[in-house]
């Protein structure tokens, strides 16, 4: 893949439900790319049961969003694990969520890697995405992410084997006080990214967001791997 020699991070922006995790999926498997979405990272840290585990589960099930400096932490150990590999196009799904967050993104690196970020932002409608996550499950295992109502009732992950589950924040009124941590927290950070950031119709079905996204990318410069959908 080329990357246009120049973009190392993509960032996917979009209200929850918005089909953020669903796109990533598709890039991960069409493209040469590290995939991170925070929302994973910080769902990790609660299986793993320690202190701030816990201390995420209760944030995370109200919500709310958790602390920036916890999530700085989190994102920053495995960017520049990634960074240290090579030459990766980085996905952050889910990152940065506030600007403080756009913030220290920009600062790491040395600030080298402000020029080098795009941002796409999926644009849903939140009775879509509302609708959307009641009918969500993931995988327990490996974290994929599914429509019930696609699956006809068989709960199992068709990438591996693994039980699918509803997410703990996935009751309406949770989603709801989500949409507003949106709007209040979130919504900012696009005026980060004036000139880097490309808006993406959402409402759509996954295969016409792909395409779009397809199209989005084929402008950065970027190709598709061979062997992908
Ligand atoms: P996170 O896990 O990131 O959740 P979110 O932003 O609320 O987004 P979702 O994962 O709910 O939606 P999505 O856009 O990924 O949609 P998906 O592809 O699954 O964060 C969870 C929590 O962690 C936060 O509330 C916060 O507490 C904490 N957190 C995470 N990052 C943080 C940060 N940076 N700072 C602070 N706190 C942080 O799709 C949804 C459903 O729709 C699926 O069933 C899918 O199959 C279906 N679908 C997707 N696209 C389509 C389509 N085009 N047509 C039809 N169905 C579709
Ligand atoms: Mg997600």
């Amino acid at each position: 893949m080329t990357n246009g020699g120049c973009i190392r991070i993509i960032v996917l922006l979009g209200v929850p439900g918005s089909g953020k995790g669903t796109v990533a999926q598709y890039l991960r498997k069409n493209y040469n790319i590290v995939h991170f979405s925070t929302g994973n990272l910080l769902r990790n840290e609660v299986k793993s049961s320690t202190c701030i585990g816990k201390e995420i589960e209760k944030i995370i099930s109200s919500g709310k969003l958790v602390d920036d400096n916890i999530v700085n932490k989190v994102l920053e150990s495995n960017l520049l694990r990634v960074f240290k590999e090579g030459d990766s196009v980085i996905l952050l799904d889910g990152y940065p969520r506030t600007v403080q967050q756009s913030l220290f993104l920009d600062a790491i690196d040395a600030g080298k890697l402000k020029s080098s970020i795009r941002v796409l932002e999926l644009d849903v409608d939140s009775n879509v995405a509302i609708s959307r996550i009641a009918g969500r499950v993931i995988c327990s295992k490996c974290d994929s992410t599914f429509n019930s109502f696609e699956l006809g009732g068989r709960l199992i992950c068709t990438h591996c084997g693994g039980t699918l589950v509803k997410r703990a924040d996935d009751n309406e009124e949770i989603v709801r006080r989500r949409l507003q941590e949106y709007v209040n927290a979130t919504k900012p950070v696009s005026g980060c990214y004036v000139g880097r950031l490309t808006k993406i119709p959402g409402n759509e079905t996954s295969e016409e967001v792909t395409r779009n996204v397809d199209e989005v990318l084929r402008g950065f410069g970027m190709e598709k791997k061979r062997g992908g959908d």
